[in-house]
């Protein structure tokens, strides 16, 4: 008998600060509709120094992890391209942090925005041959790309956490998949830089390519057409980008069928747009925002498509469960965004400065401003400090 493989449990995690792009447009001289319609994004969440993507994921996977589960953990796959170190992984990090059992496999997964999706392809893979494994996948970064730079607009950063089962509660994941790479340079961040290098049009061009082909691969593989779908959700660097995917592929549904993909769509970048592209878990913050947003039926099939520059894109596909609603506390993701503060872009500025030196010295980080349950409290010995409330 196949065993059903899929997200069992998702939770979401961003800082509590927030800039609003209209301010920004206001400061870079920018007509504020370019960011909030052409770029298609509202607010972008600012990460305080107090903030690293080890406490992120541990935030986000806070909101679903009990003492009971933890303890059914097996393996933990971090995804990001923002790490904290070039040999210690995140994963090990994020274990201790949440006080996972030892006998846990644990490791960081690279490829731009795509670690998460390898984390989860691999995860349902090994649930697939070891049915009662329970996995934690990690998406988490921080979207840096510098001060009045073209990317400004199209920063952000959090974490989605999601945790891989049998007979998962959300969604149920094909076992079909498709995906490519090509050796491209349309973003990239050498370790001696803190800001990402990007040929930002080339990007998107790259993006859409591989969205067209691997869309393909995935028809050529199974007689399932676009009619076969309620809804595709994208990798948001920036919403308009998964638009402009889904523009791709619209003309080949009926006209009904396009109207209700629209609204799947609207629904799969409400959060995204207030938070800005998290990288590695900008794709899966989308299917929350959509499984948040928008009530559907056990078994209509979302399509997925994730991108990592540099590049490598997939794919997929799964079934919504019944209950799914169980599986995410969308209640504590909806305080988490209407707590946040606005800051200036003065203080965004201030802030975007304010990081760990790059020399290793000592540093105690002021956490009383933090209202998060995990926290970076500082450096000693060239040892980062982590605190949980
Ligand atoms: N009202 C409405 N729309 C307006 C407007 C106005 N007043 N003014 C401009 N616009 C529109 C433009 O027409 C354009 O729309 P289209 O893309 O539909 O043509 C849009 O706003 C953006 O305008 P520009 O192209 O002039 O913007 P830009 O040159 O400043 O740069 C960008 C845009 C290339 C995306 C830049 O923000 C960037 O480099 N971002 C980072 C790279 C990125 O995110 N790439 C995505 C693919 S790579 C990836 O997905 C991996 C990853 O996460 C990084």
């Amino acid at each position: 008998m196949t065993v059903t493989v899929g997200i069992d449990k998702m939770g979401f995690f961003t800082p509590n600060l927030y800039l609003d792009m209209r301010d920004l447009a206001a400061a870079r001289n920018e007509d504020p509709n370019k960011y909030l319609i052409g770029i298609g994004q509202s607010k972008q969440a600012v990460i305080p120094p107090t903030q690293d993507v080890v406490t992120m994921a541990a935030n986000a996977a806070e909101q679903f992890l009990t003492p009971a589960l933890k303890a059914e953990i097996g393996m933990v796959l971090f995804g990001t391209e923002s790490g904290i170190d070039n040999s210690k992984s995140t994963a090990i990090y994020l274990a201790h942090l949440l006080e996972l059992p030892a006998e846990t496999r644990a490791v960081e997964l690279k490829q731009a925005c795509y670690g998460a999706t390898a984390g989860l392809q691999l995860a349902a893979d090994f649930v697939r041959v070891r049915p009662t494994a329970k996995v934690l996948v990690i998406g988490a970064d921080i979207a840096r790309y510098g001060l009045r730079t073209a990317g400004e607009v199209t920063q952000g950063g959090g974490a989605v956490a999601m945790l891989v089962s049998a007979n998962p509660q959300i969604l149920a994941l094909d076992p079909v998949t498709s995906y490519h790479n090509e050796d491209v340079m349309d973003f990239w961040r050498p370790t001696y830089r803190t800001e990402a290098l990007v040929d930002g049009k080339y990007s998107t061009n790259v993006y859409l390519d591989f969205f067209k082909r691997v869309w393909r691969g995935y028809q050529d593989q199974t007689d399932l057409t676009i009619a076969d779908f309620s809804a595709f959700v994208f990798h948001l660097p920036f919403t308009k980008m998964g638009r402009k995917g889904l523009r791709q592929i619209l003309p080949s549904a009926t006209e009904p069928h396009q109207a209700e993909l629209t609204a799947a769509f609207e629904a799969s970048q409400a959060d995204n747009r207030n938070v800005g592209n998290l990288y590695t878990g900008a794709l899966y913050l989308s299917l929350l925002s959509l499984l948040r947003h928008q009530t559907m039926a056990a078994g209509e099939r979302i399509g997925l498509f994730s991108y990592g520059s540099g590049a490598e894109g997939e794919f997929f596909s799964g079934t919504v469960q019944a209950g799914y609603q169980q599986g995410f506390d969308s209640t504590a993701i909806d305080q988490l965004l209407d707590r946040r503060q606005r800051v200036t872009v003065a203080e965004y500025e201030d802030i975007f400065m304010q990081r760990l030196s790059g020399d290793g010295s000592d540093a105690h980080l002021a956490v009383g401003n933090d209202p998060a349950e995990y926290r970076l409290t500082g450096r000693q010995g060239e040892q980062r400090l982590y605190q949980k409330r």
